[in-house]
């Protein structure tokens, strides 16, 4: 028996932190959902192109390769915006379907199961899931914690900024028609605005171990 753990929430809420906690404490397989969209993104930008346009967009996801996901240039927010305008797009969202739906189901082996962080994982990708986590916190902390994180990497960034992309960005995931950011029915919210990192981990474990 193996168990699926589906993390979902805005950006800079803390999914990532927490879910790759969650994964090296339970023995899980992660997936960083995001990265995936980051990575049709950037290939567009990367040929010129527009992450609106439906057909480069779904070519880039189409021709998606594993080593494409590891690159650092993924980790900046012009990445992020532009996973954000391909992830609108529904065709390529059903392309991006089943890769996340199998890494899901079938676990590397020695792994107890998998969990995975995205904005529809609870929703579209794995509604069966034995355990929903919908983490939150204010646009504003969400924000501050962004532009430390920027800062961290030796990047400028200025606070007016970085709250305006993040509130485009939360917008543009949350109102569009296909999968938009929304909690799960049967998922537990997990508001970390006024938390640290380790009760967020530590919350989030009693609400797995109580549910699996
Ligand atoms: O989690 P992230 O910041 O890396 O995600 C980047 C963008 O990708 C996000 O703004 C929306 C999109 N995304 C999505 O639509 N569905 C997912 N499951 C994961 C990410």
């Amino acid at each position: 028996m193996t168990i699926v753990v589906a993390i979902d929430g805005p950006a800079a809420a803390g999914k990532g932190t927490l879910a790759r906690r969650v994964a090296q404490d339970l023995n899980l397989a992660y997936l960083d959902t995001g990265l995936l969209y980051r990575a049709t993104g950037f290939s567009v930008l990367q040929e010129q192109g527009d992450p609106s346009d439906e057909n480069l967009a779904l070519a880039a996801a189409q021709n998606l390769q594993p080593t494409d996901l590891e690159n650092d240039a993924l980790r900046h927010d012009e990445a992020a915006q532009a996973a954000s305008k391909v992830a609108v797009i529904q065709s390529v969202r059903d392309e991006l379907l089943a890769f996340q739906r199998r890494f899901a189901a079938e676990p590397p082996a020695g792994k107890n199961g998998a969990v995975l962080d995205g904005r529809d994982i609870g929703t579209v990708v794995c509604p069966h899931a034995d355990v929903k986590l919908f983490v939150t916190a204010s646009t504003e902390v969400r924000a501050q914690r962004r532009l430390k994180e920027l800062q961290d990497r030796g990047l400028d960034a200025i606070y007016a900024q970085v709250l305006k992309d993040m509130k485009d960005r939360d917008a543009r995931d949350s109102q569009r028609a296909a999968a938009p950011l929304k909690a799960a029915d049967d998922a537990v919210i997990l508001d970390t605005s006024d938390l640290d990192i380790e009760e967020v981990i530590a919350q989030a474990k009693s609400i797995i171990s109580e549910r699996t």
